[in-house]
Parts: C-alpha cells; sequence; structure tokens
C-alpha cells in the first residue's frame, strides 16, 4: 500500500471507528459487536504506525492513550468556571425563584439537570478539532489533561460540524466500573478508592494516558464555555446544540414553566438517584433566556442564573452511646447500635444495625466512638466506619454477651452462621417479637395489636402463646393502658375475624424458619389444609416448586414438635380457620397466552429497560414466578448486563436464557 492509498483507508476507518464508538458511548446503541470494533482499530493502529507521519490528533488510536507527560502544563480558561450556590430545601428553591424574578420578572422559565458527581472538565476545538482539555482548578486556571480526556470515549475528538467551542462538561465513572476497579485493586493489594468521584479524578491525574484509557469514564456535557459563528437564545438550545455536535448530553435534562415543577424534579431524584448508573449529588438549575443570564450576572463566585439543589447528605458523623441487644423471634441475638440523633437523608436517625460481632470487630467499633452512619435508599440506617482518629481514650470495648440478655439461656453460635443465637423455645423475648409477627400485616393481619398492646398482654401474663389472643375476653383488654370501650371492641372484632383467614396467613404467622409470606401462600395452595401439610414428608416438600431442601426440612421438623401440636390444637378449638380459602389459580387465571404463565423465572444482571421490581411484578401479573437462585426448577432466566453466575449456572443446565430485549420485545408483543 502507497502513502496515498494509505491515507484513504485511514481515513475511512477513523471515520467508521467514530461512528461506531459514538454509536456504542454516546447513544448506547452499539452498531457492531465489540470485536469488529476492536479488529478495525487494530488495522488503524498498524497502518498509523508503517506511515508515521499520517497519525493525528483526531485519531480513535489516540483513545489507547498517547504518550505519557512529564507534568501537567497550566491552562487559564479564558471565561472562568464558577461554582454554584446552594440550595438544600424547597424553601431554598422557592428563595431562588423570586430573587430571580424580582431581577427579571415573572416570564422565566427554569432547566433542571442532573448534577453528575465526577470531575469538571473544560474541551476546547478548533474547527471542529479538539485541540485542548482540562480540569476546572481553581476556576481561574486548571491542568492540561489533553492527553487523558482524548482516551474517554463518550468525548469526541472531531464534532460532526466545524466549530470553534469551548464545552463544558463532567468526567465521571460509572457505577459499575467503580465497583469493578475497586475489586481489581483489592485483589493486587492495592488501596481502593473511596467513591467514583475520586477514582474519576485520579485516573485523570495520571501521567500517562493508557491507565485512563483503561478506566471506563465517560462524559456529560453541559454547558457552553465560548462558541463562535453561532447564536443561541436558551440553555436548552445549547443542550441540544451539544447533543448535534456529537456530545453525550444527558436525556433527564427537563424545562419546567415554574418553580413548583422544579421543586417535583428534584423530589424525583431523591427517590430514583439510586437507580441511575451513575452517581448525582443534586439537581442543576438554570434559567432558560441567556438573555437573563446577561441581565442576573455574577455575585464573586457564582452565576446569580443557576443553582445547585444538593441531595440530602446519606452519610454523616454522629456519636455511638450504646450497643443495645434485641432478641429477635428466631432467637437471633442483634446488636444495635444507639446513637447520638442525626438526620441522615432527610430522616433523623436514633439507630443503626450493627449486625453481628464479626462486623463490630471488622469495624473495631467502641462504645463512645464516634463513628459514619449511611442510609442509601430506603436501606435501614448501618454504621460504615469509625473516625479513630477522634477518640479520646476514654472507649469502651464491647462483647457480645455468652447468655441471652432476655432469658439467661446459653447463646449458641450455629455452624456457619455468625449469628449469635438463643436455643430456648420459651424464651420471652422470642414469644413476645413471635406474637408481633403473628399479628402483623402479612400474617393474621390483626388490627389494634400494635407492639405496645402486645408488650402488655404479655408482660401481663395474659397471653403466653399465639392461640391465648383468642381467648382474651374484654375485662382484661380492659386492664390494659389506653384501651378504652371502642379499642377493645375494635380489637375483639379484629380477633373474630382474622378466624376466617385463609391457611397462608397463619402459616406465614406461626414464623416457621425459612417459611415467608411467598412460600406460604404456595404451601396453602398445594395442601390445601393444615393437617394435609402436616403429614407431609420432607421429601413430598421438596417436589413442591419454590420449596427447597431447606425449607422442607425446617416445616418437617417444625410439626413434629410436641409444642406445635399442642398450638394446632388450641387454635382449632378456638375456631381458626386452616383451610385454603383463596382461589386457585386455575389456566383461566393466568394470560393464557402468556410465555410466563405457570414458570418460574430467575431475573439476573443489570437490567436498564424496567428495574428489577418493575419486571418481576411484571412477570407474576402474567402468571410466572420470579425466584432468586437458579436449580434445576428454573424454567427461564432473563440476563441484564454482565450477568455472572447465575447465567453460567443456567448455562451448564440447559435452562432458556433471555437478553433483556428479548424480554421487553415479549412484553411489548403482549400489550
Ligand atoms: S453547570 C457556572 N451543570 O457542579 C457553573 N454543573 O459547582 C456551571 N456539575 O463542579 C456549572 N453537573 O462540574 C453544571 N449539570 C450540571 C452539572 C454541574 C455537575 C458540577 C460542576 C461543578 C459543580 C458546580
Amino acid at each position: 500500500m502507497d502513502k496515498q492509498q494509505a491515507e484513504g483507508k485511514i481515513n475511512e476507518l477513523k471515520q467508521q471507528l467514530e461512528d461506531y464508538g459514538y454509536h456504542y458511548y454516546v447513544l448506547d446503541q452499539p452498531k457492531v459487536p465489540d470485536a469488529e470494533y476492536d479488529r478495525l482499530l487494530q488495522d488503524l493502529v498498524q497502518l498509523e504506525e508503517q506511515f508515521p507521519e499520517l497519525a493525528s490528533e483526531d485519531s480513535p488510536t489516540m483513545r489507547i492513550g498517547g504518550a505519557p507527560a512529564s507534568a501537567f502544563k497550566k491552562v487559564a480558561h479564558r471565561v472562568p468556571m464558577m461554582s454554584l450556590s446552594n440550595a438544600f430545601s424547597a424553601d431554598d428553591l422557592r428563595s431562588f425563584d423570586r430573587r430571580v424574578r424580582q431581577a427579571v420578572g415573572d416570564d422565566v422559565s427554569y432547566v433542571c439537570e442532573l448534577k453528575f458527581d465526577g470531575l469538571a472538565v473544560s474541551l476546547t476545538y478548533e474547527n471542529g478539532l479538539l485541540v485542548r482539555g482540562a480540569t476546572r482548578g481553581d476556576g481561574t486556571t486548571g491542568e492540561e489533561i489533553t492527553g487523558n480526556l482524548r482516551t474517554v470515549p463518550s468525548i469526541p475528538l472531531r464534532l460532526k460540524k466545524p466549530v470553534s467551542i469551548e464545552v463544558r462538561g463532567e468526567a465521571y465513572m460509572p457505577k459499575q466500573s467503580f465497583e469493578k476497579l475497586n475489586e481489581v485493586r483489592e485483589e493486587a493489594g492495592e488501596e481502593k478508592f473511596a467513591n467514583p468521584r475520586n477514582a474519576a479524578a485520579g485516573s485523570l491525574r495520571q501521567l500517562d494516558p493508557k491507565i485512563a484509557a483503561k478506566r471506563n469514564l465517560a462524559m456529560f456535557a453541559y454547558s457552553i464555555g465560548e462558541l463562535s459563528g453561532k447564536t443561541l437564545t436558551t440553555h436548552y438550545q445549547g443542550l441540544s446544540f451539544l447533543d448535534e455536535l456529537g456530545f453525550k448530553v444527558s436525556k433527564e435534562a427537563t424545562t419546567c414553566q415554574t418553580i413548583d415543577e422544579v421543586i417535583s424534579f428534584t423530589e424525583k431524584w431523591v427517590e430514583n438517584r439510586h437507580e441511575l448508573p451513575y452517581e448525582i449529588d443534586g439537581i442543576v438549575i438554570k434559567v432558560n433566556s441567556l438573555e437573563q443570564h446577561e441581565a442576573l450576572g455574577f455575585t464573586a463566585k457564582s452565576p446569580r442564573w443557576a443553582t445547585a439543589f444538593k441531595f440530602p447528605a446519606e452519610e454523616v458523623v454522629t456519636t455511638l452511646h450504646d450497643i443495645e441487644l434485641n432478641v429477635g423471634r428466631t432467637g437471633v441475638v442483634t446488636p444495635t447500635a444507639i446513637l447520638e440523633p442525626v438526620v441522615v437523608a432527610g430522616t433523623t436517625v436514633k439507630r443503626a444495625s450493627l449486625h453481628n460481632e464479626d462486623l463490630i470487630r471488622e469495624k473495631d467499633v467502641k462504645l463512645g466512638d464516634t463513628v459514619i452512619v449511611k442510609k442509601a435508599g430506603d436501606i435501614i440506617p448501618e454504621i460504615v466506619g469509625v473516625l479513630t482518629e477522634k477518640r479520646t481514650g476514654d472507649e469502651i470495648d464491647f462483647h457480645m454477651p455468652t447468655e441471652c440478655p432476655e432469658c439467661s439461656s446459653q447463646l449458641d453460635r450455629i455452624e456457619g452462621e455468625v449469628a449469635l443465637r438463643c436455643l430456648n423455645p420459651k424464651c420471652p423475648a422470642q414469644i413476645r417479637e413471635g406474637l408481633i409477627h403473628f399479628v402483623s400485616r402479612n400474617a393474621m393481619n390483626i388490627d389494634g395489636l400494635g407492639e405496645k398492646v402486645i408488650s402488655q398482654l404479655f408482660s401481663h401474663e395474659l397471653i403466653a402463646d399465639v392461640a391465648d389472643l383468642y381467648t382474651l375476653n374484654r375485662d382484661e383488654l380492659l386492664q390494659l393502658e389506653r384501651m378504652g370501650e371502642k379499642s377493645v371492641d375494635n380489637l375483639l372484632d379484629a380477633l373474630q375475624t382474622s378466624k376466617e383467614n385463609s391457611l397462608e396467613r397463619l402459616l406465614f404467622g406461626l414464623g416457621i424458619r425459612f417459611v415467608g409470606a411467598k412460600a406460604a401462600k404456595t404451601l396453602a395452595i398445594e395442601f390445601d389444609t393444615m393437617d394435609k401439610l402436616r403429614q407431609a414428608s420432607a421429601n413430598e416438600l421438596i417436589n413442591v416448586n419454590e420449596i427447597g431442601e431447606k425449607m422442607a426440612d425446617s416445616i418437617a421438623s417444625y410439626f413434629e414438635k410436641p409444642e406445635v401440636d399442642e398450638l394446632l390444637g388450641k387454635l382449632k378449638k378456638a375456631n381458626v380457620n386452616m383451610h385454603y380459602t383463596g382461589v386457585k389459580p386455575t389456566e383461566n387465571d393466568v394470560k393464557v397466552n402468556s410465555p410466563f404463565s405457570g414458570k418460574t423465572i430467575v431475573l439476573t444482571g443489570k437490567l436498564h429497560h424496567w428495574n428489577r421490581k418493575e419486571a418481576q411484578e411484571k412477570i407474576e401479573a402474567l402468571g410466572g414466578t420470579v425466584t432468586g437462585s437458579v436449580s434445576k426448577k428454573t424454567d427461564l432466566v432473563i440476563a441484564g448486563e454482565d450477568a455472572g453466575s447465575k447465567q453460567k449456572k443456567a448455562e451448564s443446565l440447559g435452562i432458556d436464557i433471555w437478553t433483556e430485549e428479548q424480554f421487553v420485545q415479549t412484553m411489548e408483543d403482549l400489550d
């Protein structure tokens, strides 16, 4: 191949690779398999090695990482990269809106954007070619990291139009890449990154671009610093223009006509932020009209036309005063941290889970310590670490007891479990917790019997087991604190009504180990009556779909206990129903045409179209059952992105595997 032919081929490969890269990294719609991209890239590498004079700065081979730098050069930002004022509440947002209206009048609209948690960068393009990339630095001067930024696949090396522009955006590391990177670092004995933001910043601060190239970074473009030859009138137009130029622009950016709409937008993302594949730490609100930007101007640090709504902190620091021990209904003793009350993710937290003694040791938690408390999504708060540097020497070591804090019987550590367990079936804490479980919503659903009433009934020795609830009389109930005539009547009615419950509620309420509400329903449908279930052997139980060995053994041994026999006798005498009275699913109940009816399905990997819960609900509505692990009983596995061991297991068992697209397509075809 001569030089001229090589030049033609190089140009063709460059265009093809950039187009494939754009579809993959910016649009999330790959055009060709990864292997095809790699093959073409290798061809280009070879040609550029053969004809080094034909290598260029907009070549996709730059994505692999060019020559290392000896130091980063300083660059002055022609337009300063300012920061944003903060808003922490709806009231703060209303004040911001008021200030804006006072300055520019009532004809205002806003653009709400996600506040990506990464590293602000500036990209300068001359006639469409990326010539410089820099960090924000102190806002006036940053560091030139062009070589590193060229490796970020969603940053265009050449724009789709030959414009000269300075673009700003946030370079970030997707959550999944962050987790993988940390796994690899841990295995290699290297220090892990604390969060995706640090990982992104650390990667872009490497002098060798080959390192950044391996870090799977991305960038969302969110504003224009300077632009020549084109006039825009709104910020939203600016975002659309960035999209046209080939940048990755978030699809979530939304125009809002009122501050109420802005507030709803922030509320939506406080709820949904964890569903995103990258981290955000707030919402940026920007006045849409660029003319109004001019009129509003800047304070010393930030524009008056924008503000950042910061999400409530999800990790805060507080003091651990004490560790309380609770005995659950299965006898497991759990330590709970008693904290100096503190607001985490918008709610006051006074207690946090410490799970078990191993965790207390692992985290080196002592009484009196300054601890970091975390609450993510709807998870119970937990202690993630201790600030050991804050220790005064007065902190006290904590040891789990050897005896049950409620009944003083010896605690046992069951083999293979970290939990300590009280094995005394007469332990008052276990009985009380069992009673609370029995009346709870998914079990017998007895209104008016909360934790407090149960505790009183129990401590007054009016009840000793769940059957005793049905022998309570008016006079006994009237003795209790805060129980008037009306509440007593309501409670007696609720108890009476609960006797009619279908079998699955009673089964779940009995608190047989490993039998959840769903399994209870399966058992009730399968066996119809308590008597038939009691006669079933562990082997017969295993043959029931969804019932595993552990659960089957637990059920069989539960019914062998003499005290269970006695309890069921008492319940029977009280006329508590022991039949399944629900409708049995028949062929007609589930959509006959549904490919999921009667099937046991496992969802694995990351799903993009629906989240797990939504996907599960859809399958269940169509008569399928979703379970957590793959076994011989599984009919179908739906494998999302990065499906790991479950997919492998399904392959080895010859179980049908669908991609997420197949699943979504099937659902859409059914609609
Ligand atoms: S606009 C004049 N939009 O938040 C300020 N910033 O303090 C222009 N950030 O570090 C910034 N997402 O990198 C803007 N959608 C977004 C953003 C965003 C994240 C970061 C930005 C800067 C900080 C602002």
